[in-house]
């Protein structure tokens, strides 16, 4: 799978950009400010529906436009596959008042839901921040969860939505009925089914992802980190789902413990978590209902990483958080490419330059292994001669980008 060319207009600093892409790696170079985040942002928006950084779409489009009578952006690439090109496209549109927009997404001209889309351009993108995946929070690794596998696996992104769209219901209704409207076990009975349903496809996949990615993540640490210590990766569900709680059971079993050490589980079916799920949902109801809120359920999971006893959200240092954080990302790289019989295409935001020799020749390598892989950086020293010698290179000014032809300077 290959990204082709890609089209951007309003996109941030972009106005207009036709860009062919060749195969193999192609490396951006530009000061600060210019475009690449901005570049490598979109080719993530088209691939995954959503900005890796942007709280909301209307930061994407161009802010002099936005002035305009009828702001717009759109985004669109040409991907090819098996010899077939598939054109995918985002148009970004002002919805009621030009402080929000709203998205139109076409898949080769016909309009789809965004969630059609996601997948069809699997890409992993790397980027300094990444280093949040494991001090950051946990919707932000939540977040990575799910980006990771929506690209992988429809089912679960259609799970996923489900689920969410069923968790406000649910909420709505706890509220409704806090206010004394009607009988709670009866009422929520329907909700409590369809939550345990989507619910425990997004635990079990979430579960099965995790100890993939701990397997190989492991791998990639011993290497970045010459160390002995193994990087252990546990799934942080907000109740354990291995456990049914008592039917007359009127509180949720405590997690305190269980979110301390991590529990490693074997293969979750979904029919366990489900069953799991709905008894906890039962237990918990006076709870629920003095909160007003759902507080169990894989909107309240998190991912922990240990070096061995340690959490490193609280104990790691910056260093190994970074590290983990990186072997995290490669990791994904293989299971996408398993998972998917085709390799992502890798994009690293200028994440060479506070890399030391050891990790920049690990990511280097990462890049040569896939068929396509689009760099930035603010310095061509970041890369070895021989490698650029074989890189497609490119500059960004001001959002307009310049192919070079000439060899590359470095001292
Ligand atoms: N909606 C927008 N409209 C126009 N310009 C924008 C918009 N959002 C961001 N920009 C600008 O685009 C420019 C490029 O941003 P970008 O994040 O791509 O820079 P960069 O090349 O990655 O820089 P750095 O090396 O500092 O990371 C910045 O000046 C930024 O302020
Ligand atoms: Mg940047």
């Amino acid at each position: 799978m290959l990204l082709r060319h890609l089209s951007l207009t309003n996109f941030r600093n972009y106005v207009r950009l036709e860009l062919d892409l060749a195969p193999g790696l192609s490396i951006v170079q530009g000061e600060n400010a210019q475009g690449k985040s901005n570049l490598l942002e979109a080719i993530a928006y088209l691939a995954t529906s959503r900005s890796p950084r942007a709280g909301s779409d209307a930061e994407l489009v161009n802010w002099l436009v936005r002035e305009e009578p009828y702001p717009y952006a759109r985004l669109a690439a040409e991907v090819e596959k098996h010899q077939r090109v598939e054109r995918l496209d985002i148009t970004l549109l002002p919805a009621r008042n030009n402080h929000r927009y709203r998205k139109q997404v076409r898949i080769n001209g016909v309009n789809r839901r965004a969630i059609d889309l996601v997948g069809l351009m699997p890409v992993v993108l790397f980027r300094p921040e990444d280093v949040e995946l494991v001090a950051g929070t946990p919707q932000q690794r939540r977040r990575y969860l799910d980006i990771a596998l929506c690209q992988m696996e429809p089912p679960y992104c259609r799970a996923l939505s489900e689920y969410n769209k069923t968790l406000s219901q649910r909420n709505a209704l706890l509220r409704h009925l806090a206010e004394g409207g009607g009988d709670p076990v009866q009422e929520l009975r329907f909700w409590n089914d369809k939550l345990a349903e989507t619910g425990s496809l997004v635990m079990a996949k979430r579960q099965w992802f995790i100890n993939r990615l701990e397997r190989e993540a492991s791998l990639r640490h011993l290497d970045l980190s010459g160390g002995f210590e193994r990087l252990r990766l546990r799934y942080l569900p907000s109740f354990d789902p291995g456990i049914r709680p008592e039917p007359r059971q009127r509180r949720y079993p405590s997690t305190a413990s269980l979110r301390e050490r991590g529990v490693a589980y074997e293969a979750l079916t979904p029919e366990q978590v489900r069953a799991s799920f709905l008894a906890h949902l039962q237990a918990g109801l006076s709870r629920d209902l003095a909160a007003g809120m759902t507080l169990l359920g894989p909107h309240r999971d998190d991912l922990g990483f240990y070096l061995g006893e340690y959490n490193l959200r609280t104990y790691g240092s910056r260093g190994q958080q970074r590290t983990a954080a990186l072997a995290a990302r490669l990791a994904e790289v293989t299971i996408m490419t398993e998972a998917g019989g085709t390799a992502p295409i890798l994009l690293m935001d200028d994440v060479m330059s506070e890399l030391d020799a050891t990790r920049r020749a690990m990511l280097v390598e990462a890049l040569t292994s896939v068929p396509q892989a689009i760099v930035t950086t603010t310095d061509w020293e970041d890369f070895q001669t021989p490698l650029l010698e074989h890189a497609t290179r490119l500059t960004v000014h001001a959002g307009q980008l310049t192919r070079l032809s000439a060899p590359v300077e470095t001292a």
